[in-house]
């Protein structure tokens, strides 16, 4: 078993329930560490039932993680399949999201690798799969910030604006500005303009109201009247080639502060996101879905990843699963909408 790409909360849930199941079945379990890198460089450890012990409300890892991408590295998979059948493995349970659940599909596909996935990220952006875990943690997390943030903005008459994660999708950035009452919400699906988010904001101090709260999805491109677009990014990249988002709260406050006058606060909530223990929702889902690959593993059935249809926990093709990113349909957004202003 192993964790890849961004750790999030539920990850030990879902390995406590691989090797619980698995237990049950006189199978032996090994964790391979961080990620694909420990599979390239032979890292693993044995997991018995005191390693797994205790770690169900533990955010992060056990096993830790990394963006480690063999695909991208000479000779790194030639290495994968030789320390695998080294160590005499039957199977894979990979527990990543579209990077390292890529990795899983593409080696399934061209090397018939025994791999089954199970779908993690707090961004929830994996097709095939109506939630992954981790995604309620981070909603829980940046509503509760919302919260926080509504209070002091209407002490001072500020508007607050709220950087969320979510990388190419807005999901968290709808939820959580759903569930805590944002009065604008900027996503990457449905890029409304400044002056339009500006719009909503002087509409509302007409109406009397001082405050106003705005969360932006760190993906989301600043998008003018005149039709400029204009992405904010970090430096550099990740191991699997992506840029690293982050900024473009401040741009944008800094834009509502100039255009209106409002006096206005940035807050980024970061990895802060990623962090702690998961909320009893991802608790049971990542439960369920470490069941369920361990009895995908059992019966064989390789390629496929335990996937959410509704509240069934059903499987799904690797390759369908990572296919393409699952993005906030307009319906969501319209959700939002009706509260903006
Ligand atoms: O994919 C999860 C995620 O938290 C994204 O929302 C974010 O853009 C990215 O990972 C941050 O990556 P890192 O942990 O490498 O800074």
């Amino acid at each position: 078993m192993l964790t890849g790409g961004g750790d999030c909360p539920g990850l030990n849930a879902v390995i406590r329930a691989v090797s619980r199941r698995s237990f049950d079945r006189d199978f032996e379990v090994l964790g391979i560490r961080e990620g694909w890198r420990g599979l390239v460089e032979g890292k693993f450890e044995p997991l018995g039932p005191r390693e797994i012990s205790g770690i169900l409300p533990r955010g992060g890892t056990i096993l830790g993680t990394s963006r480690t991408n063999p695909f991208r590295i000479e000779g790194a998979v030639e290495r994968v399949l030789e320390h695998f059948s080294a160590e005499s493995l039957d199977a894979l349970v990979a527990i990543g999201g579209e990077d390292t659940l890529g990795v899983a599909a593409r080696l399934y596909a061209e090397h018939d690798f025994p791999v089954v996935g199970v779908p993690k990220t707090i961004d929830n952006d994996l097709s095939a799969t109506d939630y992954t875990f981790g995604f309620d943690t981070a909603v829980w997390i940046c509503t509760e910030a919302i919260d926080r943030l509504h209070t002091t903005a209407e002490s001072h008459n500020r508007v607050m604006v709220v950087e969320v994660m979510g990388r190419h999708t807005g999901w968290i950035a709808v939820m959580s500005g759903i569930a805590g009452g944002a009065d604008v919400i900027l996503i990457p699906e449905q890029p409304i303009t400044v002056e339009a988010a500006c719009e909503e904001l002087e509409k509302r101090h007409q109406h009397g109201k001082d405050f106003s709260i705005v969360v932006v999805s760190e993906g989301y491109e600043l998008t003018y009247a005149s039709g400029e677009r204009r992405e904010v990014t970090q430096a550099g990249e990740d191991e699997f080639g992506h840029v690293r988002f982050g900024g473009v709260g401040e741009v944008l406050a800094h834009e509502i502060e100039e255009r209106t006058g409002f006096e206005t606060r940035v807050t980024v909530l970061g990895h802060v996101q990623r962090g702690g223990s998961p909320t009893p929702r991802d608790r049971i889902l990542a439960t369920r879905y470490g069941l369920k690959a361990a009895d995908l593993v059992d019966e064989g059935r390789f390629g496929r990843m335990a996937a959410l249809h509704g509240d069934e926990i059903v499987d799904v093709s690797l390759e369908e699963a990572t296919a393409e990113l699952k993005t906030v349909p307009p319906d969501w957004y319209e959700v939002a909408r009706a509260f903006f202003g």
